[in-house]
């Protein structure tokens, strides 16, 4: 057995120097539509959600050539393959023929994948490799067919896609940004494993799950943590990037510290939101992540995924078990908060939400959502 040490860290920037104010925002107001409005769903499935970088799956899922992964949300049904030179090839689950779901279920040692309706056949790639009778078909229309493309890419032992497909975003590192590949790339990822997922099915908004994960303030209230316990969480330090944000929150006892050791990682609980519907809360020997599907304006899948460093020490196992047990129930508390969002929703008296400036993650991120709408539409409009 070798004692578990996690990962050297502390390359990057010094999160907690003198001159790096606690919060960067301030507060501000949006309104309630942003939420509830089905007509506004449509506008971030066309602009936000499926132009965007979003995790789909972990690379351990796809490790052999065939490996499949069935990945639905917002609408859309992808099925993602790893082939046999090792990379990735994804394509909308949408049979060409007359628009049945072509595969239905993840799994291994695929060749092909055959529509259940008529039996067209699709090889990794969604090409379309075979079609019975096809002599009663029109033959002009059955030249390369293929199925719309999906782009894919790996980093942190994770597979993102971009739905709108390839050279709509961004390559992901750029996407990424500096920033996030340096302080959430310390963590290291690609080498831990997915020790368990659990999801909930919940009935708000895909922006009220991302919300939840964003902010500190409710911890004490709905978490029941005692004030002495959160005094040091009020000096975390906050960031925003070009498109992510990231908050840092010392663990009890840990300020005098942060401000000297650039390994925040070994004294806080470094949050990294992923624009648009990730969240990362790492805490020093294992992680979450918090992943909103959304399903529709009012329908979110949500997925908690746990992932823990390799190891055979035990003492390292056995308190990781114990803090991830305990996790599960702190996020039951979050989930249980939604029912009474649900209920509140469709009321004639809900006009807005207004954030204070350690919530200013928040409204930073729904800015964003609306520009980018605002920027489509605008270009919709003009023909470009
Ligand atoms: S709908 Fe797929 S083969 Fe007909
Ligand atoms: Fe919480």
């Amino acid at each position: 057995m070798t004692t578990f040490v996690p990962p050297t860290r502390g390359d990057g920037p010094l999160r907690f120097a003198e001159d790096i104010p606690n919060t960067p925002g301030q507060s501000e107001t949006i309104p309630s539509s942003w939420y509830t409005d089905p007509a506004r769903f449509e506008l971030e499935r066309k602009y936000v959600l499926n132009p965007s970088w979003q995790i789909m799956c972990r690379s351990e899922e796809l490790t052999e050539t065939g490996d499949h992964v069935v990945w639905e949300g917002h609408g859309e049904t992808i099925v993602i393959t790893r082939r046999k030179d090792g990379g990735l090839d994804g394509f909308h689950n949408v049979c060409l023929h007359r628009g049945a779901r072509i595969v239905r279920d993840s799994g291994s040692c695929a060749r092909r994948f055959k529509c259940p309706w008529h039996d067209w056949v699709y090889d990794y790639a969604g090409n379309v490799v075979g079609i019975p009778d096809r002599e009663d078909f029109d033959q002009d229309i059955l030249n390369n067919l293929k199925a719309p493309q999906v782009e894919l890419a790996e980093w942190g032992g994770w597979v993102w896609g971009v739905l709108a497909g390839p050279g709509v975003a961004p390559p992901l590192n750029e996407w990424l940004g500096e920033d996030i590949l340096v302080d959430l790339g310390a963590y290291k990822m690609e080498d831990m494993y997915l020790r368990e997922k659990v999801t909930w099915d919940v009935d708000v908004n895909w922006k009220v799950v991302v919300d939840a994960f964003n902010e500190f303030y409710h911890a004490p209230a709905l978490h029941h943590i005692p004030p002495q316990d959160v005094k040091d969480g009020r000096e975390m330090r906050i960031f925003e990037f070009e498109r992510h944000s990231m908050m840092v929150v010392p663990l009890k006892g840990a300020l005098p510290k942060l401000r000297e050791n650039p390994d925040h990682q070994s004294v806080a609980i470094c949050h990294y939101t992923i624009f648009p519907t990730s969240v990362f809360n790492n805490n020093p020997e294992h992680l979450q992540l918090f992943r909103s599907v959304p399903i529709s304006h009012n329908k979110t899948r949500f997925e908690t995924w746990e992932l823990w460093y390799k190891s055979d020490d035990q003492a390292y196992l056995d308190r990781t078990q114990r803090h991830w047990d305990h996790l599960k129930i702190v996020v039951g508390e979050d989930v249980w908060t939604w029912e009474d969002v649900n209920a509140a929703s469709r009321s004639s008296y809900y006009k807005q939400n207004f954030f204070n400036d350690r919530e200013c993650k928040i409204p930073f991120f729904h800015n964003q959502v609306n520009r980018i709408i605002n920027e489509g539409v605008a270009r919709d409009s003009a023909g470009n």
